[in-house]
């Protein structure tokens, strides 16, 4: 499958997407969206795909934003649909089963922020710069910001982002809990490599299990969350990845997962 505004690359069981619009910082516009989400459902269902790395094109922005072109045109009842359709790829990306990684190489900032913030780990380089920028044009973030921020963060750094709408550096990213790890951008690619390398070896059913875990028990009351995860817990239990990781254990040998 080829796409228009994506380059998509697999090494081993690493699928890397990269958003292919340098000359706008990668803007996210309609066609890009739409691009994202059926390259996701396609990793989704690809089981040689076991990690995903998510990254822009050029040496500025990973993605400065939604397309600012597209979206001076917009009606209300257009606005309201290119929200629905930026939250559902989002959605898909975030509920993915896989580990998705934010490789972030620039400008982080909008609906760049936001699809960073959907993906389960992110590495920023640490000349990157983040933020919710949407207040300086008169609106509110529109692909989760609102919602996932105050989830990562707590409400007070959110509403500073979101109200004052200046970026912050990668190293605040990283108090404030937004980035993971913030490395100089020499070694990006090396720290991404060395995670992502990490994840594929891991077992996948396990891996599924945390991230189902942890992205929905953590809107459940905590009773239901804690019964979620026991479910997910025997589902591990059953496979033959347990077996085979128990047993390297006790044989003092690295595991070899499978997937099953
Ligand atoms: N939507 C559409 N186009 C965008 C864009 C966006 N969100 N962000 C950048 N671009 C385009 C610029 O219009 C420019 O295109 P042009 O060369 O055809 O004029 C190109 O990308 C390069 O951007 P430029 O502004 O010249 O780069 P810069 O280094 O001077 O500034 C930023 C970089 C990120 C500070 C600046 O581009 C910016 O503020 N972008 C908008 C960020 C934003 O508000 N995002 C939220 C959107 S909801």
């Amino acid at each position: 499958m080829t796409y228009a505004n994506l380059l998509i690359q697999d090494q081993d069981a690493v699928r890397t997407i990269t958003i292919n619009r340098p000359d706008k910082l990668n803007a996210l516009n309609q066609a890009t969206i739409l691009e994202l989400r059926q390259a996701f459902t396609a990793a989704r269902s690809d089981d040689s795909v076991r990690v995903v790395v998510l990254t822009g094109a050029g040496p500025k922005a990973f993605v400065a934003g939604a397309d600012i072109s597209e979206l001076a045109e917009q009606s209300a009842v257009g606005a309201r649909e290119f929200s629905l359709i930026g939250q559902r790829m989002m959605r898909e990306v975030e509920t993915l089963g896989k580990p998705v990684i934010a490789r972030l190489n620039g400008f982080t900032l909008g609906g760049g922020m936001e699809l960073a913030m959907c993906c389960h780990l992110r590495i920023a380089a640490e000349q990157v710069k983040l933020g919710q920028p949407e207040i300086n044009l008169g609106i509110i973030p529109g692909f989760g910001g609102t919602q996932r921020l105050t989830r990562l963060t707590g409400r007070a750094a959110a509403l500073e982002l979101c109200l004052l709408g200046a970026p912050i550096s990668a190293e605040r990213a990283f108090q404030l809990g937004i980035v993971n790890r913030v490395v100089p951008a020499a070694d990006l690619d090396a720290e991404v490599a060395k995670v992502a390398a990490q994840l594929a070896k891991a077992a996948p059913i396990a891996l599924r299990g945390i991230l189902d875990a942890v992205i929905h028990g953590a809107d459940m009351a905590l009773d239901q969350g804690l019964e979620y995860e026991s479910q997910g817990f025997a589902v591990t239990a059953s496979t033959e990845d347990m077996h085979e990781g128990t047993r390297a254990f006790l044989e003092k040998r690295a595991p070899e997962f499978k997937g099953c």
